[in-house]
């Protein structure tokens, strides 16, 4: 953590939320998924999501991004309510950006064609796309890899590459499905301080979810743990991490972090 909160910064101050909740409840048949949840992701923050597996996190991803549509309840997206707005219209209006657990590039495309193609969708002005992608490439130190097909790049290279197309619509919001799954340390240390330098240098709201605490909690600003449908607990890490309720349902008795 504490290489990662050098790059912090310690408040956030615009309380605007970006993205809210409201009494959101969703079921899969006859199981209850989430349970009458309420949440805010204020403009700017870092926000995390934990919970085990199964526990509907990238549901949540889901609904924000308008694949699925809640049981009952309201999603706002900036102060609207965007139940009834498709996928296309939330991800324009808002530019909301999506990093899913798994894939997320073109296998057989090469990591510069992959970001040509997707720049090709996102970006309107057809003679800002290779400025664009450039930017991208240098930014996450890619240039070695530019025409490498996606399908031979390391799990950290791919990670950098989908963060990088999710990137080129210049995003307000960044939602991470899982990002550090199956990485090894330092991939995962060098992924968040890409998350942080987005909030700090790029001003993007950031929601990320994992279902391990420790690396999740090192970069973000506030997060709610999910159990059984329900948020049981939601703080900044330090006081997440001695919540009773977190402890009991989540962390266990010989979790710690500093
Ligand atoms: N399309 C679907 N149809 C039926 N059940 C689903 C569907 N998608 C997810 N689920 C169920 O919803 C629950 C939450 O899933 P998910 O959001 O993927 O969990 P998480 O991302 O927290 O691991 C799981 O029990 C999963 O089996
Ligand atoms: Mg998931």
């Amino acid at each position: 953590m504490a290489i990662i909160k050098k790059f912090r910064i310690k408040s956030f101050k615009n309380k605007n939320s970006i993205v809210e909740f409201e009494n959101i409840s969703l079921s899969y048949g006859s199981r209850l998924i989430l349970d009458n949840i309420n949440f805010k992701i204020n403009e700017g923050q870092i926000f995390g999501m934990l919970g085990p597996n199964g526990v509907g996190k990238s549901t949540i991803f889901n609904l924000i991004t308008g694949l699925i549509t809640p049981g009952s309840g309201k999603i706002k997206i900036a102060g609207e309510d965007v139940n009834n707005y498709p996928i296309y219209l939330r991800t324009k209006r808002f530019k909301l950006g999506y990093v899913p657990q798994y894939g997320g590039y073109f296998n057989d495309l090469t990591l510069h064609d992959n970001l040509k193609a997707i720049s090709e969708i996102v970006i309107d002005k057809k003679n800002y796309r290779n400025e664009r992608i450039n930017y991208l490439i240098s930014k996450f130190e890619l240039e070695n890899l530019k025409d490498v097909k996606a399908k031979f790049l390391s799990g950290g290279q791919k990670k950098k590459l989908v963060i990088a197309l999710s990137l080129l619509g210049e995003p307000r919001v960044l939602l991470l499905d899982e990002c550090f799954a199956a990485l090894d340390v330092l991939t995962i240390k060098m992924l968040q301080e890409i998350i942080v330098n987005l909030q700090n240098e790029n001003r993007i709201t950031i929601c990320i979810c994992d279902h391990q605490a420790r690396d999740l909690l090192a970069c973000v600003d506030v997060a709610m743990i999910l159990s059984n449908g329900k948020i049981i607990a939601e703080d900044t890490p330090s006081n997440l991490v001695k919540n009773i309720n977190a402890r009991d349902a989540y962390f266990g008795d010989n979790f710690k972090f500093n």
